[in-house]
């Protein structure tokens, strides 16, 4: 089932108003009518999923290193919310629990993957996905395919989709030519256009470009007939999703 209404989809929470990838964030995504979340995840030395954007803690926390070489523990004791501004001291790098815990069932989660750690990832996003019940509204992304590719070799349910940055000849030919289903194209916005999104939305094959901002874009993405739109600003599409309406 294809909308013409594109889904709000909070890119790294309510990234433009809040800091990425923390609890605060993701929050301020829903009360600005977000229907979807999409967030990044790596591995912690410990083995632990945490959501953040970077392999390193430098520029979102008052921590330094590598996100790999910390303990959960240790990564918990760091603040992500005060380089964005001080009503946000106090913010820590969430898990994945966390955030599920907070996101409710009927919100769609965009797990980008930034780092498959020679396999550790899939098998502990899997686990973790199976555990929650929540393979149904998730959708695992990555400019890595081949990563998402084994997430639905191991998980039948799982719903992947493709990440990418260049102009490509022809995305759906690309999709279709996996052995698995693919879910979803998530092309970054500059690289879509129209007859890329008809033939992608006719073969079964939702679209969520990603990281569109500006009013201009917006409503270009939307004339083209996206499923969603990524946004670091979900209550600016909400708006003018809710103008066109009147
Ligand atoms: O998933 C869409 C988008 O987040 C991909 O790029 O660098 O913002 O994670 P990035
Ligand atoms: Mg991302």
């Amino acid at each position: 089932m294809l909308s013409n209404k594109p889904m709000i989809i909070a890119h790294r929470g309510a990234k433009g108003m809040a800091p990425e990838n923390t609890l605060a964030a993701f929050r301020l995504g829903l009360s600005q009518g977000c229907e979807g979340i999409e967030l990044d995840v790596h591995l912690t030395a410990d083995e632990e999923i945490v959501v953040c954007h970077d392999m390193t803690l430098n520029r979102t926390t008052n921590g330094k290193g590598l996100i790999a070489k910390k303990s959960l523990s240790e990564i918990k004791t760091y603040d992500a919310g005060l380089w964005f501004g001080d009503e946000f001291k106090g913010e820590t790098v969430p898990t994945l629990d966390e955030v599920f815990d907070l996101v409710p069932d009927s919100i769609m989660i965009n797990v980008e993957i930034k780092n498959s750690y020679d396999g550790r990832m899939e098998h502990k996003l899997v686990e973790f996905l199976r555990r929650r019940n929540r393979l149904n509204n998730v959708i695992v992304s990555s400019f890595d395919h081949k990563c998402v590719r084994r997430i639905k070799q191991m998980e039948s349910e799982a719903k992947i989709g493709l990440l990418y940055q260049s102009k490509l000849l022809d995305p759906t030919a690309y999709a279709r030519s996996f052995d698995v289903e693919v879910y979803s194209l998530h092309p970054y916005f500059q690289m879509l256009d129209a007859e890329d999104v008809l033939k992608a939305t006719e073969s079964g094959l939702y679209v969520y470009p990603y990281t569109a901002n500006e009013v201009n874009d917006l409503l270009h993405l939307t004339g083209f007939g996206v499923s969603g739109i990524i946004t670091d600003f979900p209550g600016r599409l909400k708006d003018l999703l809710q103008t066109q309406d009147s």
